[in-house]
């Protein structure tokens, strides 16, 4: 089984998510090739050959990332944790524009990052739609991990949450 983990994030709280959710799937299944990779280098070579792919992003104004909230990041004001704003390369939104269909049969999950009120929209929907529109088989409800601030740190017990989540996919 190889699992692939596509992440974006500009504060590095997502990657963390990525890579716990990496760490449970490993737990449940310690023969699977688990890589977790950053949007800008999850080419085509790597998801056509993956039997679950994993895709998660932050919330920005309710949603996927864009052009204008990645730009958005570098505000002055917006890092409270005093992570530094990362917003090179592309992010989830352009990375679906060219990738390509899934074979058969391929699974796949989606989750967000996003801040703590209750009844967030997320960005988790909007990829597990994509995610289904390229003929994934889409074996989760989308999810959310709460982050504190901005630019995080992940709220108390997210780490862990994250990491049973990716057991339970496998
Ligand atoms: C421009 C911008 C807009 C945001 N809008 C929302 C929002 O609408 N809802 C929300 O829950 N979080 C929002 N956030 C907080 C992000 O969810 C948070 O920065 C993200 O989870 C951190 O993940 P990262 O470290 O991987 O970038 C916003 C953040 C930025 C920078």
């Amino acid at each position: 089984m190889r699992a692939v983990i596509v992440y974006e994030s500009v504060f590095g709280t997502t990657k963390e998510v990525a890579e716990e959710i990496a760490a449970g799937i490993h737990d449940a299944h310690p023969d699977a090739a688990v890589e977790c990779v950053p949007v800008a280098d999850a080419d085509t070579d790597l998801t056509r050959t993956a039997d679950l792919l994993v895709v998660g992003g932050p919330t920005h104004v309710g949603t996927m990332s864009s052009h204008v909230s990645r730009a958005a990041a570098h505000l002055p004001g917006m890092a409270t944790a005093g992570r530094e704003a990362d917003s090179s390369g592309p992010g989830l939104r352009d990375w679906f524009h060219a990738l390509p269909d899934a074979q058969n049969g391929t699974h796949a999950a989606a989750f967000d990052t996003r801040g703590p009120a209750e009844h967030h929209a997320g960005a988790a929907g909007g990829i597990a739609r994509r995610l289904a529109h390229h003929h994934y088989d889409v074996l989760a409800d989308p999810e959310g991990f709460v982050v504190d601030g901005i630019d995080g740190p992940l709220h108390r017990g997210e780490r862990e949450r994250a990491r049973h989540w990716g057991a339970a996919l496998v």
